[in-house]
């Protein structure tokens, strides 16, 4: 979603905060922009509608050297796209930026058109820079109008604001990504949405706790300064050094993220295998294991979710503890039945989701302890967790989520192993270490082999429908699967357990729609006799099943032969791998956006 970057130091603030808006893309946008003080002293902003390069095109004239500087990239929310309501918001007195939604903005917005401010945007943003003006206007300085404008504005959001007179930035947030960040050899400061954007840029990074006034500022030895809402000297934040090198922004030989991604897995199951497994034992996870939960509520979005399915399974069959598997954007608003010794299990990519956020924040309220299965440290998930256990999947550039989903399975998986006493045990923990190892093995040779998948996508692209179906183990892979379908190639794809698709969708099925069967050892009969009604009603049949099952391969379209012995529990993340491919190369095939499609974010800040 929606992108910030700002920067104040000797080098070029422009080309910095373009390019670290460039590395946001990934996120999802439809317009950017960006304000800076010129040689000259005078405010400038520029804004567009498109991609960055519109934006580049627009600054053309330039170049233009800055020494403080603040960007955006917007994802629609309030107001349509086009260049009025992209961000920077300026005038005169400010310039500022805005992740998130402010909830009373219409109610604010009523005052302020009484006070005489005139509104130029459709947007919810341009409220605060109205709330800014008038106290600016009223004599308050930057800070105290900061203080004053923030206390009125309902909702989650993040702001970060240029003064055209000093040429400070400051920022603020509630409960909204924020990270500020110091280079000390090159004076520099910045402030962003996303450490990312900051990879190679800074060597510390600072995350601000909701409410702190962060203020970068040049004529000030030290370059940044936090204050609280009664504007003293706050200690409100944590910092950690920056470890992330500029490099995770390449795509190497690979044409998409996304490709380079499905691709890491082999070696990113080696590395959590390791990580998890050789030594004598992960603090992380000891910790997280000493309480044994009544009941766990498992929480996520998207793909994230698809891999607590996958995870409940799991724990429930090793463990028989009880797991609600629950959509955050629907537990937060389903008065959830939370005993105080149940576990609060939130499953994301970038730990910074608003939804699962919010579902976080309702378990805490409720006295229950949380644990989160994230990616990227430091995120506000991992912070306001009690426990973490972290996926280690690196970056992850392309929206559709492939390397996440197997390292949250994964790890998830690890998690109930341990909660029931397995890594505990010598030879129990040697075997699963080495289930592990085989899974890499396995996915790289359907990795060396996708070029067989490669040629069903070619011939299947063409058709209306895509069913997605699996049972048991299976199920929540084909929801994954054809999730990932209609992310990327934009075409209709749903996921239905194999022995539902008569209890309606079946009379969806003719000769133009295609089903993908997930046909593993569990449940194998059963599945093979839904895939027959479908070929019945001419259905087209893609089937991913064992290798060398001529029965089934007589039955179907297309076959994509899988070796399944030894995998057991770990074939759903397997299958998958042949999912993520496919999805792929129909949309190569169609000539989508691959790694930015359209509509969609990367990470979803708001409700
Ligand atoms: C967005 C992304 C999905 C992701 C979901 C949850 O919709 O496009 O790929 O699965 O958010 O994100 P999270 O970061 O919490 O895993």
């Amino acid at each position: 979603m929606c992108g910030i970057v700002g920067h104040l130091g000797p080098q070029n603030s422009v080309e910095l905060v373009l390019e670290g808006l460039q590395r946001l893309e990934y996120r999802g946008y439809d317009s950017a922009g960006v304000s800076f003080i010129d040689d000259q002293g005078n405010l400038q902003n520029f804004k567009k509608s498109g991609k960055l390069e519109n934006l580049k095109a627009h600054l053309g004239a330039g170049p233009f050297v800055a020494r403080s500087c603040i960007g955006h990239t917007r994802w629609a929310t309030h107001g349509e796209v086009n260049d009025t309501n992209s961000h920077p918001h300026s005038n005169e007195l400010l310039s500022m930026v805005h992740n998130g939604i402010i909830e009373n903005a219409p109610t604010l917005k009523n005052e302020l058109q009484a006070e005489g401010f005139e509104f130029k945007s459709q947007t919810d943003t341009e409220v605060f820079l109205g709330l800014m003006t008038v106290n600016l206007k009223k004599g308050l300085n930057f800070k105290q109008a900061i203080v004053e404008s923030f206390k009125k504005v309902e909702g989650n959001s993040a702001f970060v604001l240029l003064d055209p007179v000093t040429t400070d930035i400051y920022a603020i947030k509630r409960c909204a990504p924020l990270v500020c960040g110091i280079n000390a050899v090159q004076s520099e400061v910045f402030a962003s949405s996303d450490p990312y954007a900051l990879a190679g840029l800074v060597d510390k990074l600072y995350f601000p706790e909701d409410e702190v006034i962060c203020h970068l500022s040049s004529g000030n030895k030290n370059l940044l300064n936090f204050y609280d809402l009664n504007l003293e000297k706050t200690k409100k934040y944590k910092s950690k050094n920056q470890d992330l090198s500029a490099s995770v922004s390449e795509k190497g030989d690979y044409d998409h993220f996304m490709h380079k991604e499905i691709h890491e897995q082999p070696e990113l199951i080696r590395s959590l295998t390791h990580y998890y497994f050789a030594g004598e034992g992960v603090p992380s996870l000891e910790k997280a294991i000493s309480k044994k939960p009544e009941n766990i509520h498992l929480v996520a979005c998207g793909t994230a979710f698809y891999a607590g399915l996958v995870i409940k399974d799991h724990i429930e069959k090793l463990n028989r503890i009880r797991c609600y598997a629950e959509l955050g954007s629907e537990f937060r608003y389903k008065d959830p039945i939370l005993e105080k010794n149940d576990l609060g299990l939130f499953i994301s990519q970038s730990g910074e989701t608003a939804d699962t956020l919010a579902a976080q924040s309702l378990c805490k309220t409720n006295g229950l302890s949380t644990m989160s299965i994230v990616n990227v440290e430091g995120s506000t998930l991992f912070r306001d967790c009690d426990d973490n256990l972290l996926i280690r999947a690196g970056i992850e550039v392309g929206v559709a989520s492939t390397k996440a989903f197997t390292q949250q399975v994964l790890t998830g998986m690890i998690y109930s192993a341990a909660l029931n006493g397995i890594l505990e045990n010598g030879e129990k923990k040697k075997d699963m270490a080495a289930k592990f190892s085989l899974l890499a093995e396995r996915v790289d040779k359907i990795l060396a082999e996708e070029k067989i998948i490669e040629d069903v996508a070619k011939e299947i692209h063409i058709h209306k429908g895509y069913f997605y179906t699996g049972r048991g183990i299976y199920f929540p892979i084909a929801l994954e699967g054809a999730l990932k379908l209609k992310e990327i190639a934009y075409v209709h794809a749903e996921g239905y357990a194999s022995g539902e698709l008569k209890h309606g969708p079946i009379a969806l099925i003719d000769d133009s729609m295609v089903n993908v069967a997930l046909v593993g050892p569990e449940l194998y009969d059963k599945t093979i006799s839904n895939i027959q009604e479908i070929k019945a009603r001419k259905g087209i049949i893609v089937t991913i099943g064992p290798r060398g099952d001529e029965h089934l391969k007589e039955i179907s379209d297309y076959y994509i032969e899988l070796d399944f012995d030894g995998l057991d529990e770990l074939s759903p993340i397997y299958v998958n791998v042949v999912n993520q491919l496919l999805a792929y190369y129909i949309a190569r095939c169609k000539g989508t956006d691959i790694d930015k499609p359209r509509n969609l974010a990367k990470s979803v800040t708001v409700e």
